[in-house]
């Protein structure tokens, strides 16, 4: 037996063992120490203590009945019985639900968010007719976790999560004497857990969509959750997405776990004086925990809960361009050609609500975007190898000649309000907007892009306003305290009423749902909707980008950070926020690049292609009524827009094997520095770099007039990307200054890490064509490996059953004077199929001479005293095979 199972088994059978000695002193009478009687006297306030609790035989499951003390005063009356129930629903996963133990109360239906079910009971722990436990603590813990929780039977009652293996303890909601924050409260419409934090030690990151300043969340800060039309230029509000998930790094070992709060309601959740609280107004206390204990282990753990992340086409790692505001169809063949002509690789064109007839989604404005001449536009992009990208907004016109609305009328798909649609306004004026939590909404969503598909053959499409975003606020129901809730999140920063600018909480959904309980869910359901028709309608891998988002959304959709502002903070902030959304799941996210509102400039707009080039999504976009910023527009940008997605090109291999690894895995494309470097602690407090992958450091320059940059490096041998001559050997994780003149960004490759590059072209179909290059980066102290993930790019699976893919393991280490790269291929069809060429490797980080190269031909590659490095041409057709073998080193 593995000595860590033996552990965790004398660990289980020690807790079992204190917990039956409780049982016996308590039997005994003298059931309580000094301190936990002070509680009871003392602690004399509103809280929950256990009436009883029961296991099940299993083990795995604990579930307590809980009793209220005493009424909270205000935001109405309190529940009287809830139910805890603790569950190892995998060894990985720790459930705790907390929720009304007589009256269901509402939670996200499973069709929506497939996930375990508590198991049913089986067994009391004391006897048939369940009592209250005498004891002061009980257990739950399973032999293959490392988690465990801890029910605590004081007055007030808490529990706690802990980490066995470090004895840490993770969250704990022991209510404080005299701090009523610090209980628990259930209400109808008020729901209170507070947990302390370890104050030194324990630094949390998630919990959005926010603009923020800092990755790593600061303390004293109230995060509300309230999916809203608020510009992502507005710091520190609730913004278009709702992710009650935060992961908890442990100084100073970097050990992290993961901590989902799933609910759809609005909420608040308070970080201040070393604790988390949050205060939600509706649905129950639904928590997970992810064990980790590897930062990348919490992102597979949370994503096998909530979905792994939809694959996307290779094509949507290309260049995308878009502009609110272009005015007809000779304006987009305009920017098109401006591409072509500055030899600025252009991937997708999009277009905005400008294409629209009056602003009516599924229409085409037959003056400006007529579709005939748009149908040749289209195809004139395929044919070149780019595609388009339109958008579209849920509000359906009110509007008897649109068939779209008429057709919408006929199935009663809208979202109803006093028994008849709720009728607000956006950009076509007044809109019913399609409920789709109801059935036949998928049905007429997908039926409405199938007919549009038939006029225009977009390749993606682009969901915004889906908040929902209304430009109207509805008086609320006076006598509603659904409308008018008791407590009010802080939402918009200023406590705004919840159904301001969105559908009024009392409007329903089918089967009655309210707007109250399903508003964070509208955007999720929506990308969800959209991604089926795609798929229905293409056959094809779907491209979808949403705004809005919630727990999950990342199996459906891509995400855009929203209405940014063209300034420099915005383009330091779109770090944070694109890291971020790699941690809710979404790893396919990018900031609108050169900024969205407001005037751009020549240095704003260099400085933000050199960063926007290594956002997993790469777009720029603009508001109407700004100067234009296409990336011809200056030539310094032009000249760096060449530079840097030449690298983006060169690497697409690369973002596309990242889009596997999050797809299988839920790791994020772009990750923050401490995911490859947990146990440096200067890693944990960095929001102006990142990683790409494993190995790849992007160290932007982030202000104006700056021609370096401040730059952090952990410990190892650092490659230059652009330039392979210039690295840094660091023998620990240090600061470093470097060059970062007007064209230039900084991106390092770490030792250890092998790259597989293709060439530069004007799209990526063209750059597909390329024979494949390795770079690898040879480490003193451990051998180098990476892989690449091959497939058409566009099939709706990406690395299933079906065998229509290949993955190329590469490997390369020094073995008695050998140095030695081998490739090992699973699922070597496809690859030898494709013809897949490897035409040459170049070695970075030699140390020493060499005399001989087996089989291969020398291109270039002298060990030259400060530029160790070796190119090595490979003749043969390789079909991803490799076997360099260089003698005498
Ligand atoms: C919203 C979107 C923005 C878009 C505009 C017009 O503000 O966030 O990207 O350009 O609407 O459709």
């Amino acid at each position: 037996m593995q000595s860590k199972h033996l552990l965790h088994l004398v660990f289980f059978y020690l807790l079992i063992f204190f917990t039956l000695l409780d049982y016996a002193i308590s039997a005994n009478g003298s059931s309580s120490t000094a301190e936990e009687e002070d509680d009871v006297d003392e602690v004399i306030g509103y809280g929950y203590s256990i009436q009883s609790a029961i296991d099940d035989s299993s083990g795995k499951t604990l579930t307590a009945r809980l009793q209220l003390i005493d009424n909270s005063s205000n935001l109405g009356p309190d529940i009287q019985f809830l139910t805890i129930t603790a569950s190892f629903e995998t060894k990985y996963r720790l459930r705790i639900r907390i929720t009304d133990a007589n009256n269901p109360r509402w939670e996200i239906p499973q069709e929506i968010l497939p996930r375990q079910s508590n198991s049913p009971l089986r067994r009391s722990l004391s006897g048939n007719h369940p009592s209250p436990p005498q004891n002061h603590r009980l257990f739950l813990s399973d032999p293959s976790s490392d988690l465990t929780f801890t029910l605590l039977n004081t007055t007030p009652f808490g529990f706690t999560v802990s980490r066995l293996s470090s004895g840490d303890t993770l969250f704990n909601t022991t209510p404080v004497k005299h701090h009523p924050e610090t209980y628990l409260v259930f209400k109808d419409q008020y729901l209170q857990l507070s947990s302390a934090l370890p104050p030194h030690t324990s630094n949390l990151y998630g919990i959005g969509e926010h603009t923020k300043s800092s990755f790593r969340l600061q303390h004293n800060q109230t995060l509300t959750l309230w999916n809203a039309d608020i510009g992502s230029a507005e710091l520190d509000v609730n913004l278009y997405g709702s992710h009650p998930f935060y992961m908890d790094v442990r100084s100073p070992r970097g050990t992290t776990h993961g901590v989902l709060l799933l609910n759809s309601n609005g909420m608040d959740v308070v970080y201040a004086e070393d604790r988390i609280t949050y205060k939600v107004i509706g649905g129950m206390l639904d928590l997970y925990f992810f064990a980790g204990p590897h930062p990348e282990m919490v992102m597979e753990q949370y994503t096998e809960l909530i979905g792994r992340p939809a694959p996307m086409p290779y094509w949507s790692f290309g260049f995308h361009q878009c502009r609110y505001g272009y005015k007809d169809i000779y304006d987009l063949e305009n920017v098109v050609a401006g591409y072509s002509e500055a030899r600025i690789p252009l991937e997708v064109m999009w277009t905005d609500i400008d294409y629209m007839d009056g602003y009516k989604d599924f229409t085409l404005d037959p003056i400006n975007f007529p579709a005939e001449k748009m149908k040749k536009f289209v195809n004139a992009l395929h044919l070149n190898g780019q595609k388009y990208v339109v958008i579209l907004d849920p509000g359906i016109s009110v509007n008897e000649t649109y068939p779209t609305y008429i057709r919408g009328m006929q199935a009663d798909i809208f979202v109803k309000r006093n028994g008849i649609p709720y009728l607000g306004k956006v950009w076509p004026g007044l809109t019913y907007f399609p409920d789709f939590l109801n059935p036949s909404t998928g049905k007429f969503w997908g039926s409405e892009i199938k007919k549009f598909h038939e006029l225009l053959p977009v390749d993606g499409l682009w969901i915004d306003m889906n908040e929902v975003s209304n430009f109207i606020s509805s008086s609320p129901n006076p006598s509603s305290t659904v409308d008018n809730p008791p407590y009010k999140i802080n939402n918009a920063g200023i406590q705004r009423l919840i159904g301001e600018k969105t559908i009024p909480a009392t409007s329903l959904h089918f089967s009655n749902i309210t707007e109250y309980n399903a508003h964070n869910l509208y955007g999720f359901l929506e990308s969800k909707a959209t991604n089926e028709a795609l798929v229905n309608v293409t056959g094809k891998r779907p491209f979808v980008l949403s705004r809005s988002t919630f727990v999950g959304s990342g199996k459906y959709t891509a995400h855009w950070t929203g209405d940014n502002a063209a300034t420099w903070s915005d383009l330091a902030y779109s770090i944070s926020s694109i890291l971020n959304f790699g941690i809710f799941g979404i790893p396919m996210v990018g900031a609108d690049i050169c900024g969205f509102s407001g005037n751009t400039n020549e240095e704003l707009c260099q400085r933000w292609i050199q960063l926007g080039a290594f956002y997993p999504f790469a777009r720029d976009h603009s508001a109407k009524g700004t100067i234009r910023q296409e990336l011809y527009v200056w030539n310094s940008v032009t000249t760096t827009a060449r530079k840097v997605l030449g690298l983006r090109y060169r690497l697409l291999p690369y973002f596309y094997t990242l889009m596997y690894e999050a797809h299988s895995k839920g790791i994020p494309i772009a990750r923050p520095i401490f995911f490859s470097f947990p146990q440096d602690t200067n890693t944990y407090n960095i929001s102006s770099q990142f990683l790409l992958g494993k190995g790849i450091l992007v160290s932007p320059v982030l202000k104006p007039g700056a021609v370096s940059v401040d730059a952090y490096f952990p410990a190892g041998n650092w490659f230059d990307l652009f330039d392979y001559s210039h690295s840094m050997n660091l023998q620990q994780g240090s600061y470093v200054k470097l060059n970062a003149p007007a064209d230039h960004i900084n991106v390092h490759v770490r030792e250890g890490n092998i790259l597989a590059m293709q060439g530069e072209a004007m799209t990526t179909r063209e750059a597909r064509k390329t024979p494949f290059q390795l770079l690898v980066a040879i480490s003193g102290r451990e051998n180098s490996s990476g892989e690449v993930f091959l497939d058409d790019g566009e099939d709706v699976e990406m690395g299933g059953e079906g065998g229509k893919w290949s993955m190329i393991k590469f490997n390369s280490g020094i073995v008695r004077n050998k140095l030695i790269l081998k490739s090992e291929v699973l699922n070597e069809e496809f690859a030898v199929n494709q013809k897949w060429i490897i035409d040459k490797v170049t070695f970075l980080g030699l140390n020493k001479s060499f005399n001989k190269i087996k089989g291969y031909q020398l291109v270039s590659g002298m060990v030259v005293k400060g530029n160790r490095q070796l190119e090595i041409r490979i003749n043969a057709n390789s079909n991803g095979y490799v076997n360099v073998e260089i003698l005498n080193l």
